[in-house]
């Protein structure tokens, strides 16, 4: 397909692609903002125990069935399912997927607008000064509601830009060149941390759990939603990649690589920000909110030779991150346009402007806005909420039906089918069948449930 708007369905130009593709859009401000932010809130290690749980029996099941789904039925979120079961309630699920993706794009897009601004921060040195000055740069910089409206605004119309460009031509293209840049500045920063005064404490609070806070269902349920997340799913957005993706490949095998960069990403973040974090007296990682990340690694390229072209490249590469999310998640509510007759370009531009709308009660969240930025009855912030109620919610059910859908409606008949077609193997099938039908589902439900529960009481 060329670079302008189609109609026909792209395909991805070869494994190698899908891979970072679907590894672009796991890979973002889930990994380096949300996850130190929650791991912060939830108290350390024990969160990063509960999620890894839920990265690797629940969710990964659950990416190689979305992408398998995906790949078989060649459809978008709502019409895979009207195709696999039709004339059933199923093609809800994908509706569902939709909404959240509209829903997730419209706070995700501030945060990433906040990234474009700490590119220009790092830039011209405006990151040195002492810790309570950084970190009234953040509160001052956040609170201003028409930059923050209109940087996010930036990003949703560089998505769009990219997206009516088409599958490969756009999406593909982008992530190769950024995943590698990016592992690798990670790493520069992870070995500059580790080496900080303080780096020891930052390391115990990161890796050492207090079992006896996995009691607490929060806990387990902002990391089973930040699993979702963080992998891009309960959104049907990996179902849309897969109807993307060519029946020569394997997927239980990019799944797992999938899941390994993002996994690995993540834990990256978290081991740059606590180090840093705690060799700033008086650091309490439960409090640093959205702005955690923005407020900490200030510190860091204060301490390297060359800071701020560090801190640039950083932001800059954490930017292009970001937008490797936001286009999968335009894709989702796209690709159901699309497959219901809509132009390429037609649908994008409707969703954007719909979405860019929907994104400034989140630009005003910070400062911007006095109620939005402390809800009354909720203590917290539109964001954080918006964060809340689609990660730890919307996320999970829709990880759940599309458990039981794969698990007990399609079938694993099909779905191994798919999984072992032209000659694949799948090593640990009966395995996946196992996890996918009892395991998955009645572990989501379970945590949803005492979510609920506790909620209420
Ligand atoms: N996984 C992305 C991140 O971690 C966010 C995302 C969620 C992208 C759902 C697409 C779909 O930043």
């Amino acid at each position: 397909m060329g670079g302008t708007a189609t109609e026909t369905r792209g395909t991805w130009g070869s494994r190698v692609g899908f891979i970072l593709a679907a590894a672009g859009s796991a890979i973002g401000l889930g990994n380096v903002w949300a996850f130190p932010m929650l791991v912060g809130r939830g108290g350390g290690a024990a969160f990063v125990l509960v999620y890894l749980g839920c990265v690797f029996l629940i969710c990964t099941p659950i990416l190689i069935a979305e992408i398998a789904l995906g790949r078989a039925t060649q459809k978008a979120p709502i019409e895979a399912f009207r195709h696999a079961r039709p004339g059933t309630a199923w093609w809800l699920t994908g509706a569902l997927g939709v909404m959240s993706g509209i829903a997730i794009l419209s706070f995700y897009s501030v945060v990433a607008g906040w990234t474009l601004g700490y590119i220009w921060f790092a830039a011209t040195g405006a990151l040195t000064g002492d810790a309570a000055q950084v970190g009234a740069l953040f509160g001052r910089f956040a609170a201003n509601g028409p930059v923050t409206a209109v940087l996010a605004f930036a990003v949703l119309a560089i998505t769009a830009v990219i997206l009516v460009g088409g599958v490969r031509e756009g999406i593909e293209r982008a992530t190769k060149l950024m995943m590698p840049a990016l592992f690798l500045i990670l790493l520069v920063l992870a070995a500059r941390a580790l080496t900080l005064p303080g780096a020891a404490e930052g390391l115990r609070y990161y890796a050492r759990p207090d079992v006896s806070r996995i009691a607490s269902i929060t806990i387990v349920s902002t990391a089973l939603g930040q699993a979702f997340f963080s992998l891009s799913l309960g959104i049907c957005g990996m179902l849309t990649y897969g109807s993307y993706l060519g029946r020569r490949e394997n997927i239980a095998h990019a799944a797992a690589w999938v899941a390994s960069l993002d996994t690995t990403a993540a834990l990256l973040a978290g081991l740059i920000v606590f180090p840093v974090g705690f060799s700033i007296a008086g650091f309490d990682p439960a409090t640093g909110g959205p702005g955690l990340v923005f407020a900490v690694l200030p510190r860091l390229f204060g301490a390297m030779p060359g800071g701020s072209l560090f801190g640039a490249a950083f932001f800059a590469l954490l930017a292009l991150a970001a937008l490797t999310s936001t286009i999968a998640l335009l894709e989702v509510p796209t690709a159901a346009l699309v497959d219901r007759g809509w132009s390429r370009k037609r649908a994008v531009l409707t969703l954007t402007g719909a979405i860019a709308v929907l994104a400034i009660p989140s630009a005003l969240a910070n400062g911007g806005n006095g109620t939005l930025s402390r809800l009354p009855g909720v203590n917290t912030d539109f964001l954080s909420l918006m964060l809340t109620v689609w990660n730890n919610w919307a996320l999970p059910l829709g990880g759940l039906l599309m458990a039981v859908f794969v698990g007990w409606v399609w079938g694993p008949r099909n779905a191994l089918a798919e999984l072992t077609a032209e000659g694949q193997t799948m090593p640990g099938a009966a395995l996946w069948v196992f996890l996918i039908r009892y395991v998955c589902p009645l572990a989501i439900l379970f945590i949803l449930v005492m979510t609920a529960r506790d909620l209420l009481r």
